[in-house]
């Protein structure tokens, strides 16, 4: 039986081009910053995103660390939404390791923060306060449906920072997914951010890494964060090679991941028991309830799971899907078959 993986684009497996990229690339100490191929990417990957710099690093979640900790000093408070990734989902590690406190509001619907909200959380200089620092916003928004946030909404998030001369960092686990989606130059939507980290494994398909883009001073801080995390790494450009392909050759076909969940939204709403807006759709990632009083969210990913489709359940009644690179249009009717039976 074929499995229709929807839990996560992390289960995307490289491509052959990254394999062979992989089994021939040039490598070297890239802690003595003598890594030919990751020193190849971070220059690729911060062009694309118009930045002076970048980093190569293990993960998402050590890209937003150590992006945080060279923003910030013990004590410092970030801005944040309740449903971002980094304070939801990584351990608290920017407080846990690194003593920086958050401070946060609800994201919106869309993924954005609301801009009276993010005023209202800026500190004043008083005694009694720590010293905000910091914007964090994720673009596209894992939490709320994957919708990319956009050029506008960055330009006026920038003003208030500067305003109080603030920092803002971008989560952008699935960056490029927002830039295809919004048919926005990656470099325009990078503009107003002073740093963005994006994941090469993910969508893109690569099999490691995630790299972080800012200016010189920015970057120098991150490498320095980075060591003391551990994620100093040796030959690594073996897994930069297939970044190097993942950026090459896998941006714009996200495009086709994005058809493919609404195709998968546009099917799921007909199917009665299951609440979906395919209006809310926008990229690789779909949440959706099923609302039957005689099965539980656990009950309904069990018995998909046991026809081949795989989703994700998260909430009480929420159930989450994404679309990657081995989902085809064919799976998706496949997927929605199983699920009316299911609901039947
Ligand atoms: C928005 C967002 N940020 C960060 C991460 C963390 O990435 P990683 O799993 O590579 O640490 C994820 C992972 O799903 C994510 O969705």
């Amino acid at each position: 039986m074929r499995i229709i993986d929807l839990r996560s684009d992390t289960m995307t497996q490289p491509t052959d081009a990254m394999r062979q990229a992989m089994a021939t690339a040039k490598v070297g100490d890239d802690v003595f910053g003598e890594d030919p191929t990751i020193n190849r990417l971070e220059e690729m990957a911060a062009e694309r995103l118009g930045k002076e710099a970048a980093l190569y690093v293990t993960s998402g979640t050590m890209g937003n660390l150590v992006s945080l900790m060279a923003h910030c000093g013990r004590g410092d408070e970030i801005i944040l939404g309740s449903q971002a990734h980094t304070f939801r989902a990584e351990q608290g590690g920017s407080a846990a390791l690194a003593g920086i406190h958050p401070w946060t509001i609800p994201n919106q619907p869309d993924g954005t923060l609301a801009l009276e909200d993010i005023k209202f959380a800026i500190r004043g200089d008083d005694i009694h306060f720590p010293r905000t620092r910091l914007i964090i916003l994720e673009n596209t928004h894992n939490g709320c449906n994957g919708c990319p946030l956009d050029a506008d909404y960055m330009k006026a998030v920038r003003e208030i920072a500067n305003r109080h001369k603030l920092k803002i960092h971008v989560d952008g686990a699935r960056f490029f997914n927002a830039a295809v989606a919004l048919g926005a130059d990656p470099n325009k939507l990078a503009a107003e951010a002073d740093s963005v980290s994006f994941c090469l494994s993910k969508g893109l398909a690569a099999p490691v890494g995630s790299v972080i883009c800012g200016t010189q001073d920015f970057i120098a801080n991150a490498r320095r964060a980075r060591k003391v995390v551990g994620g100093g790494m040796r030959q690594a450009g073996i897994l930069a090679a297939a970044g190097i392909v993942a950026l090459n050759e896998m941006v714009d076909r996200l495009a086709e991941d994005h058809a493919n969940a609404k195709k998968l939204a546009m099917g799921l709403a007909q199917i009665p028991g299951i609440s979906i807006d395919p209006n809310q759709i926008h990229t690789n990632i779909i949440f959706f309830e099923v609302n039957r009083e005689d099965m539980t969210q656990q009950e309904f990913v069990q018995q998909i799971d046991a026809a081949g489709v795989r989703m994700l359940p998260l909430g009480p009644k929420k159930i989450r899907a994404v679309t990657h690179y081995h989902i085809t249009s064919e799976d998706i009717d496949q997927a929605l078959d199983v699920i009316s039976k299911v609901m039947k």
